[in-house]
């Protein structure tokens, strides 16, 4: 290291991605180390929509560590941020900045402090899973500062003890998070079934869906279920790995069908298993409810399906559509469905991929107001068009994993102070 009175700062931008699970992950065997009692398998989401941007920085000159979340500072005493920073610091590297003249000793990263500035590009409120992405995002980011020698899948270990689903945002595309079978969680790590070119023509479609109250934290709605549920063992042991084998297989041949069959009936038996909790666990809500037949009720006319629907811990729908052309389907029928509120405007009301808007033929809200109901409901006269049931609506894709950001303007701390910009 460089001697006490050098001012330099040495920093790591990088930026991950959140997933969505299409076999889910609900249940722990540890809750240390948080190691689950199921596999389960996710789709990366592209972070050109959802991503978490971390910029982590170590100097001389800091004297405690330190994090910034979205602008404000938060406390890193939580466990789960010790850990990550534990496990990391335990591995990290001898480090040379020849341009900065700046050495640092592998053992010096023991009395080193550090600053963190995290951001999400989405609303951390919205239920989206930032904290997967922004786990993901620290340990990845850190490693790359401390010159870690790990592969992805062995961060992915470490950043498992932050945030389970965590593990999963380390790889693009189609991960799974290989449950492991040792006491001490060496082989509870994410592995990529296939990168994002793989299956490129599927097309993401979320439902911000207004949530009333506060839901369960996930780590309060595992635990109750463990200990309560009837149904969570034989989901564990008998459904899921038979799932699992059909999962991999589905999304190695593109079958859509069985991807869909597969992602629908897990995420219903995940709710299932949260009613069958005690007290039962409602994350649903009407507005989810009536996604749901909205998508069961097309799949169903078109006599193989079209969509696939998947829920996690929350009301927000996060639909996959087999391709563009279907997608552009979906989103017609659900601004059908669910019309913004009238002081809302549509460029706020669709975020993310907007060309999915253009292929369903949608420019301003008299199109969105025009629109003829679909005509697997024709008949239907329960079906209510209300506003303001689904706050926005995000269209995007499979994306790619996580990237260090070497344009230092993206970085979230000042270079000179390692202070928030
Ligand atoms: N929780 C939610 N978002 C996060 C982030 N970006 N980093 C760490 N923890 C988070």
């Amino acid at each position: 290291m460089g001697s006490e009175l050098e001012k330099w700062v040495l920093m790591v931008t990088a930026r991950t991605p959140t997933n969505i699970a299409v076999i889910k992950y609900w249940g722990k065997r540890d809750e240390t180390l948080i190691l689950p009692i199921n596999d389960s398998i996710s789709v990366t989401l592209d972070p050109s929509h959802l991503c978490t941007t971390t910029t982590v920085s170590v100097s001389p000159t800091f004297d405690h560590d330190r994090m910034w979340l979205n602008g404000k500072e938060i406390s890193l005493q939580g466990g789960r941020f010790q850990s990550c920073l534990r496990e990391i610091r335990a591995r990290a590297q001898d480090v040379e900045d020849e341009k900065k003249g700046i050495k640092i000793k592998k053992e010096d990263w023991q009395k080193l402090h550090l600053h963190i500035a995290s951001y999400n590009n989405f609303p951390t409120a919205a239920g989206l899973a930032s904290s997967a992405a922004g786990l993901a995002c620290l340990v990845f980011s850190l490693a790359k500062l401390m010159n870690l020698k790990e592969d992805n899948s062995q961060l992915s270990a470490i950043a498992r003890q932050g945030s389970g689903s965590a593990c999963r945002s380390l790889y693009g595309g189609f991960v799974k998070w290989d449950m492991g079978k040792e006491d001490n969680g060496s082989d509870s790590l994410a592995v990529q079934l296939a990168d994002e070119k793989h299956w490129d023509e599927l097309v993401i479609i979320i439902a911000v869906v207004s949530a009333r109250q506060k839901e369960t934290s996930s780590t309060s709605g595992m635990r109750d279920t463990v200990v309560t549920s009837a149904l969570i063992e034989h989901r564990a042991k008998e459904v899921v790995p038979k799932r699992i084998v059909q999962m991999e297989d589905a999304i190695q041949k593109r079958d859509f069908p069985s991807f869909a069959r597969l992602a629908c009936t897990d995420s219903n038996q995940f709710h299932a298993v949260c009613l069958d909790t005690y007290p039962p666990i409602f994350y649903m809500n009407d507005t989810s409810h009536r996604i749901i037949s909205c998508v069961e009720k097309w799949n169903r006319a078109e006599e193989t399906p079209q969509v696939a629907y998947t829920f996690d811990a929350g009301p927000n729908a996060v639909m996959i559509a087999r391709d563009r052309k279907t997608a552009a389907l979906l989103l017609q029928r659900l601004l059908y469905n669910f019309p913004p509120q009238s002081d809302t405007d549509l460029d706020s009301y669709i975020i993310g991929d907007k060309s999915i808007l253009q292929d369903a033929g949608i420019k301003n809200m008299k199109d969105v107001e025009a629109l003829a109901p679909p005509p697997e409901i024709k008949d239907n006269i329960s079906t209510q068009r209300s506003k303001g049931d689904v706050s926005y609506f995000i269209c995007t894709r499979p994306g790619g994993g996580p990237v260090v950001l070497s344009d230092e303007s993206l970085a979230l701390l000042d270079p000179l102070t390692g202070l928030p910009k």
